[in-house]
């Protein structure tokens, strides 16, 4: 399915009616879970409906119904998720459905038994759920930061990274022209890191990166260079021809 147009329409939505997503649409979802293309082969990535009873959040907007995502503890896992559920983020939106990441909620103890059996981490919740009013937007909404100042030359071609979404809009990432695409690399936290921040970003660039799949489906091909530029004060995470 062609997601690429929800890139330029989609926003956090944070106004629900409340009332619960159909059998019927929830079936078409996790239909769509086994057809998330991986950024990484080789990490066992999980989606899982929770109920809203399931989850430690005190935001008052949270929807009945939300996707739990986990994942094996591997080199990449964070990029690799965010990279995997900005796909249903999209989708879900397609659907004509609200959706919001969600990094402040937690999942409950019942649920946390149930990903240590499985060997897997809890990494994120994205809320989801029938929107009051519209889910979409016109472009013109996005605040975001310019092309000139995500990368080391303007380039157009970087459009559908500089409108993903990231955690409190942080938009971590900058790219460094290569041969046949870009090096991407995640800001650094200033002096006082803080770890939760410092995963959600790796999140975040695996979100730019699944938009510039989207947007590039035949020719995006990721991988690690090892000839990739220091940026100061930015930290390597990959590379991809596009
Ligand atoms: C990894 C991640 C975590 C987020 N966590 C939250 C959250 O806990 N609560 C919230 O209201 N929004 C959350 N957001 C939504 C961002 O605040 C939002 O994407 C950003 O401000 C840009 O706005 P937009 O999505 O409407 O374009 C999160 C986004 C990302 C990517």
């Amino acid at each position: 399915m062609d997601l690429s147009e929800m890139i330029y329409k989609r926003k956090s939505c944070r106004s629900y009616t409340g009332v619960p997503v159909s059998d019927k649409i929830i079936s078409q979802i996790e239909g769509f879970f086994g057809t998330v293309k991986p950024l990484y082969d080789g990490i066992r990535v999980k989606f899982d409906l929770v109920a809203r009873e399931q989850v430690r959040c005190f935001l008052p907007w949270t929807t009945p119904q939300l996707i739990a995502v986990f994942s094996e503890k591997k080199q990449g896992w964070l990029e690799n998720a965010g990279f995997m559920a900005q796909q249903l983020d999209l989708y879900l939106q397609k659907l004509g459905l609200g959706v919001c990441w969600l990094g402040m909620g937690k999942l409950g103890s019942t649920a946390s038994v149930e990903t240590r059996e499985t060997g897997m981490e809890f990494v994120i919740l994205l809320a989801f759920g029938e929107p009051k009013g519209s889910p979409w937007r016109e472009v013109s909404g996005f605040k975001r930061k310019s092309l000139d100042e995500i990368a080391d030359k303007h380039d157009i071609r970087l459009e559908a990274a500089r409108l993903a979404p990231s955690s409190v809009n942080s938009q971590p990432w900058y790219f460094v022209h290569n041969a046949n695409g870009f090096h991407v690399y995640c800001k650094g936290q200033g002096l006082i890191p803080t770890k939760m921040l410092s995963s959600m970003n790796r999140i975040d660039i695996g979100i730019a990166l699944c938009h510039m799949y989207i947007s590039n489906p035949d020719s995006f091909n990721y991988y690690i260079s090892n000839s990739a530029p220091e940026v100061k004060g930015h930290r390597y995470i990959g590379s991809f021809d596009i």
